[in-house]
């Protein structure tokens, strides 16, 4: 087993780093690929508690930018940034919708977003589609012409109608899986870039 693949290995690393959850590395390595995050730019994050990724993101902007975020649950850290604000409440919440596409346009928007698993991996799967459905609809909405999006999916037979639908306002869109997902997991993420406006 490589250093990388046992259990503990980036749950650590995030610790160390100042970081709430390890799922920071895997924003870091689809960045990494992708090259996403930049200076500047105004970011959306949804379904960001307990806020490794804005924490991440707002080192990146070092200052520079805005950052909004949404989640169901506080952040798990204080965050005191002027270029950042939380909301709390539901993606789908048509106020809570209504002032995140206010704060736009975007650059960028990122959703690590998923349901509260139930154990039933259709129940989970279908919960996990809804949300990218309406992520990709905020995309759509809010996002500024060249702007990028990255979705996370619990894998299960959507990814290519999604994927699909993603060109269709994209000049790309893929799947990546980091490896800094879990093994057993099923989660992946879309990532389309060059949104056409
Ligand atoms: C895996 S966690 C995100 C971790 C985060 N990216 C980080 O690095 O700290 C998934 C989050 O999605 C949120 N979520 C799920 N459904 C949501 C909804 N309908 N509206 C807002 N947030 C939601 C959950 O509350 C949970 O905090």
């Amino acid at each position: 087993m490589s250093s990388y693949e046992k259990p503990d290995f980036w749950a650590q690393k995030a610790k160390k780093e100042g970081y709430p959850a390890r799922s920071v590395y895997k924003l870091e390595e689809i960045d990494r690929k992708f090259g996403l995050a930049r200076r500047g730019q105004r970011i959306l994050d949804i379904g960001a508690a307990p806020g490794s990724w804005s924490l991440w993101v707002l080192k990146r902007l070092a200052g520079t930018g805005f950052l909004a975020a949404v989640d169901l649950q506080e952040l798990g850290m204080q965050v005191t940034f002027p270029n950042f604000r939380f909301l709390r409440g539901d993606l789908y919440a048509p106020e809570i919708r209504a002032e995140l596409l206010a704060l736009g346009p975007y650059d960028l928007v990122l959703s690590d977003a998923a349901p509260a698993t139930t154990g039933n991996r259709l129940v989970d799967q279908g919960g996990s589609e809804a949300i990218v459905e309406a992520v990709i609809d905020y995309g759509l909405a809010c996002l500024a012409p060249g702007g990028a999006l990255v979705a996370k999916i619990f894998q299960g037979g959507a990814e290519a109608g999604l994927l699909k639908r993603l060109r269709g306002s994209f000049a790309q869109a893929r799947g990546f899986k980091p490896e800094a997902c879990r093994s057993e997991s099923f989660e992946t993420y879309l990532v389309a870039t060059g949104f056409k406006g």
